[in-house]
């Protein structure tokens, strides 16, 4: 069987190296704020051009706290695309605001030709979600926040290292957020999240959100790092473990995203006189696929035969996010109709760096089979 994922080999070449983390950690006395997530913040921040940066327990927590430490309150509205995770609307609806759909375009992101029309006064943020891998048009969507006045915070958790012209998605709005779930581009042994901002009041209400709303910013307070909050917070922590390995595994971040674009530069020469639809690169973007993800009509026949064939593939996502009974209640527009025709028909092939080429033939082979059979 060929998995749609596995860390298996990365644990394999690694376990020494973790085994030692594990001990150095550990006998430092310090399960959480120490110096390996100090490293950790600093060395992320830096890779990515950012003034400060702070880790989280969670992407989710990443996108809440962002949106929390602007103030949000019940009744705002926050715009985002119709086509994302979950955990975008979650993070919007604990914040206490209202989350407003706007349906994507032919690469499965925002349509900004539609943005403008969701915007009132009671808009207080977007967050474009850089979904697949892909960034979204970050120079039209900057734009369009300035002219209204609304702060722009960025999913990035399925995108770290993607670039719009040159520029690293997560350093053109006001917050971004990025995810280390073990799938994701920087993926960690357990569950961790990052904040990025150059405003330093925000990353300051970052900060103490993370902990309570306890200060640990501003030494001259005199609450400083005491038993006090002067705003309301949550629980994230990124424990000293997991920012060691984190660490460690983002000097070689480059190199996974290499291989990922490597794979995807495979599938797409093998794949491109083929009946799905590819996903397309273009030249303003630097895509770092998360996920290569294609679309075909009869999505559901083509899964079953290549699980039958050994090659488990994903459908991300299955459901539209306004036709799920937990968060339909929260949408005043109940249709967003390329976002349901294109649940219908997309799935994703195995990618992920230790991937072995020998097997990304073999995927293209028995798919190509496949997509031969349904004439
Ligand atoms: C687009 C998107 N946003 C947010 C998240 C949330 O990240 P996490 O799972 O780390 O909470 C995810 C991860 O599943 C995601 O794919």
């Amino acid at each position: 069987m060929i998995n749609f994922w596995s860390y298996d080999i990365e644990y394999k070449e690694n376990r020494s190296k973790f085994l030692k983390i594990f001990d150095k950690t550990y006998k430092s006395g310090q399960i959480f704020f120490g110096k390996n997530l100090e490293n950790f913040e600093n060395n992320f921040k830096k890779k990515y051009k950012s003034k400060y940066g702070l880790a989280v327990g969670s992407g989710t927590d990443a996108l809440l706290i962002s949106l929390m430490s602007l103030n949000i309150k019940r009744g705002d509205e926050v715009i985002t695309a119709s086509n994302t995770a979950i955990p975008t609307i979650s993070a919007i609806v604990n914040s206490g605001a209202i989350p407003i759909l706007v349906d994507i375009d032919e690469n499965y992101l925002i349509d900004i030709s539609k943005l403008k029309k969701s915007i009132n006064k009671k808009t207080k943020a977007i967050i474009p979600v850089h979904l697949y891998g892909k960034p979204c048009k970050m120079d039209e969507i900057i734009q369009i926040s300035k002219k209204y006045k609304i702060h722009v915070v960025e999913d990035c958790a399925q995108a770290q290292g993607a670039k719009f012209r040159g520029k690293y998605v997560g350093t053109f709005g006001t917050f971004g957020c990025f995810s280390f779930y073990p799938t994701k581009i920087l993926g960690g042994y357990g569950d961790g999240g990052f904040i990025l901002t150059n405003n330093y009041q925000l990353y300051k209400n970052a900060k103490s959100i993370r902990f309570y709303g306890i200060d640990t910013v501003d030494k001259k307070n005199k609450f400083f790092n005491k038993y006090y909050s002067n705003i309301s917070g949550v629980n994230s922590r990124l424990d000293e473990l997991n920012a060691k390995i984190l660490d460690f595994k983002l000097k070689k971040i480059d190199t996974f995203i290499k291989k990922r674009r490597n794979i995807a530069k495979i599938y797409h020469k093998e794949l491109k006189d083929s009946s799905l639809t590819l996903p397309q690169s273009s030249k303003s973007t630097f895509d770092v696929y998360h996920l290569y993800n294609v679309y075909h009509k009869k999505r559901d026949l083509i899964i079953k035969r290549l699980l039958r064939e050994g090659v488990q593939t994903r459908i991300i996502y299955p459901y539209p996010i306004h036709k799920m009974k937990g968060y339909k209640k929260f949408f005043k527009k109940k249709s967003f109709p390329i976002s349901e025709v294109r649940s219908k028909g997309i799935f994703s092939l195995p990618i992920y760096p230790n991937l072995k080429i020998k097997d990304v033939r073999i995927i293209c082979k028995k798919l190509k089979n496949v997509l031969k059979s349904l004439k």
